[in-house]
């Protein structure tokens, strides 16, 4: 299969989200049995932080004093806002002038990055593979923020739905390394496979677990739920499944036979819904190297 092929294959192949009693995989049924899924919980540092972002009454000093009293979240904040994500001018020395800079929904997306980073993305012998599903999050949120800006739509919350909108990979990754463990060798490459198929049915309805436990705002929780539906109603989804679209056709480094680069397949639906025509996609894809670099470097 060529990369065009995969890239293609993206959103057309996925379909709408099958419905939980329908999974067609041996591993979800096996992971639905169990009942309850044990989801990942926030940092406190970072529950408050989002309480705090999201309340109109919140303060930035009283935000400010959080963070100042976890000095290791406060460090990896200083660095992300250093980093090519928010591509500072000049140095943010102090959590006080991050929060100035940055501002508080900035902010808060940062802390979202920093919980997930370490407390979801990491399965014992799946680190390289759950390395890729971060920076693939962290491209998929600079792409929804460029969708958002090239469609002039709300860019507030679109870089933490495209940061969110997979957050059930590494969780249903997580069930179903523990539901094959339990039989035989989780790292086999048939193992493997079957477990690639369960996270690609679980992570949808998964990440709109994860998205609602951590009480975020409800249009996440559908774009984690809804993003691979070819007809997804809500504008946020809409820009989630494009944004999916390019990421992955930037991390393929995403050429045809002929070496050109071709337009990233979202649903016609999308497309037309977002008002995208091919040269808005071509615009965007061009933006994909220096968006790889910045979550590369995050
Ligand atoms: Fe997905």
């Amino acid at each position: 299969m060529d990369q065009c092929a995969i890239a293609r294959g993206g959103n057309a192949k996925a379909g709408d989200e099958p419905g939980r009693r329908e999974m067609a995989s041996d591993v979800s049924r096996a992971v639905l049995a169990e009942g309850t899924v044990e989801l990942p919980v926030l940092p406190r540092v970072a529950q408050r932080v989002m309480v705090l972002a999201n309340d109109p009454d919140g303060s930035v000093t009283e935000l400010a004093h959080v963070l100042k009293h976890d000095p290791a979240f406060a460090a990896h904040l200083l660095r992300l806002a250093n980093s090519p994500l928010f591509a500072a001018k000049s140095p943010i020395v102090s959590i006080t002038q991050a929060l100035a800079r940055l501002g508080m929904r900035q902010v808060r997306d940062f802390a979202l990055v920093i919980s997930m980073r370490a407390g979801v993305y990491s399965v014992a012998g799946y680190e390289a593979d759950l390395e890729e599903l971060f920076r693939t999050a962290l491209v998929s949120a600079l792409f929804a923020q460029e969708v958002a800006r090239s469609r002039r739509l709300g860019v507030e919350e679109a870089f933490l739905a495209g940061l969110l909108h997979d957050i059930g990979e590494p969780v249903a990754l997580r069930l179903a390394v523990e539901q094959v463990s339990k039989t035989e060798d989780p790292r086999t490459p048939a193992a493997r496979e079957r477990i690639w198929a369960s996270v690609r049915e679980l992570h949808g309805p998964i990440g709109a677990d994860v998205v609602r436990a951590w009480t975020l705002p409800e249009p996440l929780a559908l774009a984690a739920l809804k993003h691979h539906q070819q007809y997804p109603l809500e504008p946020l989804t809409q820009m989630v499944a494009v944004a999916d679209a390019l990421t992955r056709c930037a991390l393929l480094r995403c050429t045809c036979a002929t070496g050109e680069a071709h337009v990233p397949d979202a649903s016609e639906a999308t497309m037309e819904a977002l008002n995208l025509y091919p040269e808005d996609m071509m615009a965007l894809v061009e933006r994909g190297p220096e968006l790889v670099a910045a979550a590369g470097a995050a």
